[in-house]
């Protein structure tokens, strides 16, 4: 079964919403690793709109587990990995208009950055994991572009509606995983993986580890909330 990697950009996307201290990425993290994550994943993005510089150095010093970076090709980010140094970097495509990521990296055209990046980042002993689409063409590019992990975008299988997409979208899924697996590359899978739909993706042999984050931090929410509200009620004095 895979490891799993906690994202916590929606803790702090929760904190920007009001720009004040809480609540905490890296105190969430702390608590992700005590229920059992065997890493955290952030994604420091250009707009800053949720994961802070602050957040990403604070987390680089404090977990216990491995500390996955997800990140876009632009000079102030890759200067900021370089100096952190994450247990990985994993690069995606990121738009300002986008809610989240919203696909794997186009590799179907040369990208200089993209193999420039790569090198800096291995130069630094950073092992690169590239979020692409499942496809064999996209892990074939990944494995020639050097990367060390592939991360398959789990999104339209996710999305899928029908038993017959969501099937279909699967087998895509462990094909790209099988082949990956081949060309020797470590497999990754997330982005809008629950607890609904999760397990089926666990269960491809291949897979090494998902990255979860929105569908944790919305359940945290919920099951936090009697006691969150029980700690107040005591408080207000009633
Ligand atoms: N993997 C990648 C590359 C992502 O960009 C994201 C979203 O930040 C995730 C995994 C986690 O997705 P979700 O928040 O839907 O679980």
């Amino acid at each position: 079964m895979p490891r799993l990697s906690v994202n916590v950009d929606h803790v702090a996307t929760l904190r920007e919403a009001r720009k004040v201290k809480e609540p905490d990425p890296a105190a969430a993290a702390l608590l992700a690793e005590l229920g059992g994550a065997e890493g955290i994943t952030i994604h420091l993005r250009r707009d800053r709109r949720h994961i802070q510089p602050r957040d990403l150095d604070l987390l680089r010093m404090m977990i216990h587990t491995k500390l996955n970076l997800e990140m876009g090709t632009s000079e102030e980010i890759v200067k900021i990995a370089l100096k952190t140094k994450p247990d990985l970097a994993t690069l995606v495509p990121e738009k300002e208009t986008e809610i989240t990521t919203e696909g794997g990296l186009d590799l179907s055209q040369e990208d200089p950055r993209l193999k420039e990046v790569i090198s800096l980042l291995h130069q630094m002993e950073i092992p690169v994991s590239l979020f692409i689409n499942p496809t064999p063409n996209s892990v074939r590019k990944a494995h020639k572009l050097g990367a060390n992990v592939v991360e398959l975008h789990t999104g339209p299988y996710a999305e899928a509606t029908s038993f017959l997409d969501s099937a279909t979208e699967l087998e895509r899924i462990a094909g790209a995983a099988a082949l990956a697996k081949k060309l020797d590359l470590e497999v990754h899978a997330g982005h809008g993986l629950n607890y609904q739909n999760a397990r089926k993706i666990c269960l491809i042999e291949e897979i090494e580890e998902v990255s979860i984050g929105h569908s944790i931090v919305a359940r945290a929410c919920l099951v936090g909330m009697k006691e969150a509200v029980r700690e107040m009620v005591r408080l207000v004095g009633r």
